[in-house]
């Protein structure tokens, strides 16, 4: 451990001389980011060959460089200001950063407000403006190359949070070299600990139609977004995999909107009924929504119906203990922001960082609800 302290304080003042020696150019090729190629091998040592969370690196990173971080410019961009779970994260975000030792009239967080143009031109003001590390929120995953292209032209760091580029765009990173990654949690896991909530429950339970199979509603998010994908379909898939035979009776779009899975989920009741035994919400925003619907509908969630979602939001986790949601699962916005800020962190005092961060998911059934809900306060 202490080589390894010396090894980031070494590259943090190598990688620190570097970047002042090339600080506001903005001239650098994109296939030859100076300052980045600079830091990185450093940074690559430092990191080797303990594969520790970010999280680690960066505190030892920071202590490293006490002060400085005041005078730093974080641009933060946001895909949509009104969506509930990244509210939760921008305002945690922000709260750290202020912890570490950013000023907060350094830190500038926009609404892309969910249109990618807009985001793009945030993104020129904020190089324009010479910030010195970007968090950015895509509002479409993708446009991540285009978005990497001009920010990596522009020697900034990059650190994307929640919509996760593909893995080719990734790979571009790493052949590169270039100070940018991805801070996320696997969505695979949350669809998985959807499903397997249901699947403990046991078919006898869940099976109110007595035709031997799961029959459910499928609310998704928005589709281009991966946690979509994966939560849609590894909730099924966690299913299957324990035994249960599904029937899909209805699958349809919400964009992560509370309004719309509200408006979705009174349409499938009134067109399934009572064969309607499972409503899968790719999120809590729209799982919300649902409730709401399955209320007005007469039906009641743990006697007649199950409800899941993912988020683990406040309302949604008491609802949880109420017994009016089955189960949810924390999306852990304190983990990722607090991750993706030690990754910018990381980039401006020259340790670096690998280029994908992940953090797990956990699940919330009445059993522990309690517990995470005291853990949000
Ligand atoms: C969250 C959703 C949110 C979405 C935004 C997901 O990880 O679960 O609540 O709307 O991110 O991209």
């Amino acid at each position: 451990m202490f080589k390894k302290v010396i090894a980031i304080m070494t590259a943090t003042v190598l990688a620190a001389s570097m970047l002042v020696a090339c600080g506001g150019s903005t001239g650098a090729s994109s296939s030859e980011p100076a300052a980045q190629e600079a830091a990185e091998p450093a940074a690559e040592e430092a990191a080797e060959p303990a594969a520790e969370p970010a999280a680690d690196a960066a505190g030892e990173a920071a202590a490293a460089t006490d002060g400085d971080l005041s005078t730093k410019k974080v641009g933060v961009c946001i895909y949509q200001f009104s969506d509930n779970f990244m509210t939760l994260f921008r305002t945690e975000l922000e709260k750290y950063l202020i912890e570490k030792g950013f000023a907060k009239e350094n830190i500038t967080i926009v609404d892309g407000a969910n249109d990618q143009a807009t985001q793009s031109g945030q993104i020129d003001s904020f190089i324009a403006d010479g910030v010195d590390v970007l968090i950015i929120n895509l509002v479409n995953s993708s446009s991540a190359s285009t978005v990497t292209d001009k920010v990596v032209a522009a020697n900034i760091p990059l650190v994307y949070i929640n919509r996760e580029p593909a893995a080719d765009e990734q790979q571009r990173w790493a052949d590169n070299n270039w100070n940018v990654c991805y801070v996320g949690c696997d969505a695979r896991q949350s669809g998985t600990y959807q499903g397997e909530i249901i699947a403990d429950l046991g078919l006898d339970a869940v099976d109110f139609n007595k035709n031997g199979k799961i029959d459910y509603i499928m609310i998704k998010g928005d589709p281009e977004n991966v946690d979509a994908q994966y939560r849609t379909e590894f909730s099924i898939k966690a299913l299957t995999d324990a035994g249960f035979e599904v029937n899909k009776l209805d699958e349809q779009v919400g964009m992560w909107d509370q309004v719309k899975g509200a408006e979705l989920v009174a349409n499938s009741l009134s067109q399934y009924g009572n064969d309607i035994e499972v409503v899968f919400c790719n999120n809590d925003a729209m799982a919300l929504g649902a409730l709401q619907s399955i209320q007005s509908a007469g039906r009641k969630v743990g006697t007649d119906i199950y409800l899941v979602g993912v988020d683990a939001l406040t309302e949604v986790v008491e609802y949880v203990i109420s017994g009016d949601i089955t189960g949810t699962v924390f999306n852990d916005h304190f983990a990722q922001s607090h991750n993706a800020a030690d990754a910018a962190i990381n980039y401006i005092t020259g340790a670096g960082n690998e280029h994908n961060i992940q953090c797990d998911y956990k699940k919330v059934t009445k059993d522990n609800a309690q517990e995470i809900l005291d853990s949000l306060k």
